[in-house]
């Protein structure tokens, strides 16, 4: 992980969800969905990743609560609904900060807290291939490199847009 972000879990940051959603249209345009993610980021586990000051002592709390809300930087919500297996509810980066290892060591956390609860299986839904929208190739070439393999495209599971089911080993 670099040293200018830390990874912390919390729980009810609607707050940053809601604001890091806002910044990316491209994937999270529509408001129906914008508004079940913010319900969900204040119900399910959350993993932020945190600025972290250069000159601050400490910025995060111990829940992270504290913590601005534009401090964090990405976010993750956990749906975990059987003893072996999880899912990725959702995932966003700040736009400026794409590409900085921040997607990647919040999956790595979040594996690492589920691995040592005994679930064996992470999975993730986005968008299918067939919809060919490059922002969502971005999205699943990112899954892929984080070690997700794709299962089966969906066509009907969500309205209008194929759902790919990516899955991951623990
Ligand atoms: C997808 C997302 C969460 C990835 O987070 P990130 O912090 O930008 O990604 P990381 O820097 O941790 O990338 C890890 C690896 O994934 C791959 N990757 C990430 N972004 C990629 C891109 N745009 N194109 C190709 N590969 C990419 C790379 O292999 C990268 O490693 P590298 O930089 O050493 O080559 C982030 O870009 C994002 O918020 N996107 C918009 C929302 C979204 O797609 N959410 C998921 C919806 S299901």
């Amino acid at each position: 992980m670099s040293g200018t972000f830390t990874v912390v879990r919390t729980l009810g940051r609607s707050d940053a969800a809601h604001d890091i959603l806002e910044e990316l249209p491209e994937w999270f345009g529509i408001d129906r969905f914008t508004h079940e993610y913010v319900e969900a980021a204040a119900k399910f586990p959350n993993y932020v990743a945190v600025a972290v000051p250069e000159t601050a002592d400490s910025a995060v709390g111990p829940g992270g609560g504290e913590v601005p809300f534009e401090d964090v930087l990405g976010v993750l919500l956990v749906d975990q609904r059987y003893p072996t297996s999880a899912e990725v509810h959702l995932l966003a980066v700040r736009r400026k900060h794409h590409r900085a290892g921040i997607g990647r060591s919040l999956l790595e956390r979040v594996e690492e807290d589920l691995r040592a609860q005994g679930v064996r299986v992470l999975s993730v839904k986005t968008l299918g291939p067939s919809a060919s929208d490059p922002d969502f190739d971005r999205t699943r070439a990112f899954y892929t490199a984080c070690g997700f393999h794709p299962v089966e495209e969906f066509p009907d599971l969500w309205a209008d847009n194929p759902c790919l089911l990516m899955v991951k080993a623990l």
